[in-house]
């Protein structure tokens, strides 16, 4: 069994890039199982609150590490990346010597719909992972640039070509997770 920890940017209900999560999830090959992160209930980052830290933070901690690799999907905001993934990377790598990100494989893909399909916010994404000692895929990249109904209210992907490509990220992202799973 491989584990993915995921990790949706966006909290909106009508969120494109959890519709983009759970097409990926269901495209996974069996033996693979894709567990969404609860986000919604972390606090913003405030080191007073290290010592003791907030049930959501202690659960977000165990979520990334019990798994075998972790999916980052995400908005670009402001050719950035969100201050709501921002915060919960903030925690993750806290308190110091505790980064629960140290060593684990991760990858991360986006949609939205402007033209770079998030890669401007991709890229800022690689130089933080880079300093938490993520082991980040580097091939294939997945920047979407979105289309009405590019993923229908089943999870399912009805345009062939996106659906291909989807397939093939996420047959090659498990299969990398696998190789360099601890
Ligand atoms: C604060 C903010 C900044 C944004 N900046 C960008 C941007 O830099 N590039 C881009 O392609 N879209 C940008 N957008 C548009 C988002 O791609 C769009 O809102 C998208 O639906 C967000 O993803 P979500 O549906 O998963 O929440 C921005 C949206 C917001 C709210």
């Amino acid at each position: 069994m491989t584990k993915i920890a995921v990790i949706v940017g966006s909290l909106r209900r009508e969120s494109i890039n959890r519709k983009l999560a759970e097409a990926l999830s269901k495209l996974a090959k069996k033996g693979t199982e894709f567990n969404f992160v609860k986000i919604d209930d972390v606090p913003l980052f405030n080191q007073d609150l290290e010592p003791s830290p907030p049930a959501s933070v202690t659960r977000l901690k165990k979520d990334i590490e019990s798994a075998d690799g972790v999916l980052i999907v995400t908005p670009e905001y402001n050719r950035s990346i969100p201050g709501v993934l921002k915060n919960v990377i903030d925690w993750a790598s806290r308190p110091y010597g505790k980064n629960s990100f140290d060593g684990k494989p991760t990858a991360a893909i986006g949609t939205s719909q402007g033209a770079v399909g998030t890669a401007a916010g991709q890229q800022h994404l690689r130089s933080i992972l880079t300093y938490l000692n993520v082991v980040q895929m580097g091939q294939p990249e997945g920047y979407i640039v979105y289309r009405k109904d590019m993923v229908d209210e089943q999870g399912q992907v009805p345009d062939e070509s996106v659906r291909k490509f989807l397939q093939l990220y996420t047959d090659k992202f498990v299969e990398w997770v696998d190789r360099h799973r601890r």
